[in-house]
């Protein structure tokens, strides 16, 4: 266990987090940075931004209440201190997310009504399925649910949101840069991690898949609700950020500054899917694929 003691050890995160990438950044992007103008002064804009970080809000609130959560049923304290650092950051998450609702104008006492106004409830349904696990000191359960599924979902949402807002939005790019890196490492952690637990406990297996199952559905119900009539915002967000004039934004393939919303729901989606595959595999469970919803 030597390599994953010092790979996931506070000592490296902090020299590669705190004291490495995050080094001089304020809420996650440099110092000055703000959001462009059409986020502020365009109503259709704005609202299409405030929708996208709520959800990244929500996800994290999760990420923070299961990472915090299985601190105390770790079975060793190598994960404790791991969990621990992975806490923090998904405190930092929370922290850097909603300071973006606040620079998008919602004022402190108008959050939380914000939250559930553009709140993606298939999203909220997805997060139940993982606490659920972690309320009831399930470690596997719970890691394979938050740091493979839950984060396996959340690192190609932040990079699609990267490199859609590459060019229009630095500092929002910046602010998932970190992000990215910090997933990243809780991505690795899990696989790491629960590995040599899942062959220990082969029993364990049909439930852990169950809850995959779930879990996977209510993603991509929540895919399907976010990128249901968005036509007009993307046309107008093409307009107002130049995106046509450009080169356009490559990702796993597809051109996205040219894709209708369908399409890149679709590319999200099989990206993540097969990501899910490919870690589940390697941990020694096998995918299982849930009915695909439709918005209503
Ligand atoms: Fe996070
Ligand atoms: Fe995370």
């Amino acid at each position: 266990m030597s390599n994953f003691l010092s790979a996931y050890s506070i000592q490296s995160w902090l020299e590669s987090c705190p004291q490495g990438y995050l080094m001089d950044t304020e809420y996650g992007h440099q110092p000055g940075e703000k959001e462009p103008d059409f986020n502020l002064d365009n109503e259709m804009m704005r609202e299409d931004a405030l929708r996208t970080t709520t959800q990244l809000v929500l996800g994290e609130r999760c990420a923070l209440a299961a990472s915090s959560g299985l601190i105390n049923c770790a079975p060793d304290y190598e994960s404790k201190h791991f969990l621990a650092t992975q806490t923090l950051d998904e405190a930092r998450h929370v922290e850097i997310f909603t300071q973006r609702m606040y620079d998008l104008g919602v004022k402190k006492d108008d959050l939380e009504s914000t939250l559930k106004h553009f709140g993606n409830p298939n999203l909220v349904k997805f997060a139940e399925v993982l606490l659920e696990k972690v309320d009831k000191k399930d470690f596997i359960a719970g890691v394979v649910g938050q740091n493979i599924v839950l984060e396996g979902m959340a690192f190609s949402v932040f990079e699609m949101l990267k490199a859609v807002n590459e060019n229009s939005n630095p500092k929002f790019a910046h602010v998932l840069a970190g992000t990215i890196a910090d997933e990243r490492r809780h991505v690795g952690f899990g696989e790491n991690r629960i590995g040599s637990l899942i062959t220990e406990h082969p029993e364990r297996k049909p439930e852990i898949e169950q809850m995959q199952k779930d879990m996977t559905y209510h993603m991509l119900a929540t895919f399907a609700e976010a990128f249901s009539d968005r036509e007009s915002t993307y046309e107008e967000a093409r307009k107002v950020t130049g995106a046509n004039e450009g080169e356009g934004v490559v990702w796993h393939g597809a051109n996205l500054t040219e894709l209708e919303p369908k399409d890149m729901e679709g590319v999200l989606a099989d990206t993540v899917l097969k990501e899910f595959k490919t870690r589940l595999g390697r941990i020694g469970l096998e995918y299982q694929s849930p009915a695909r919803p439709r918005a209503a």
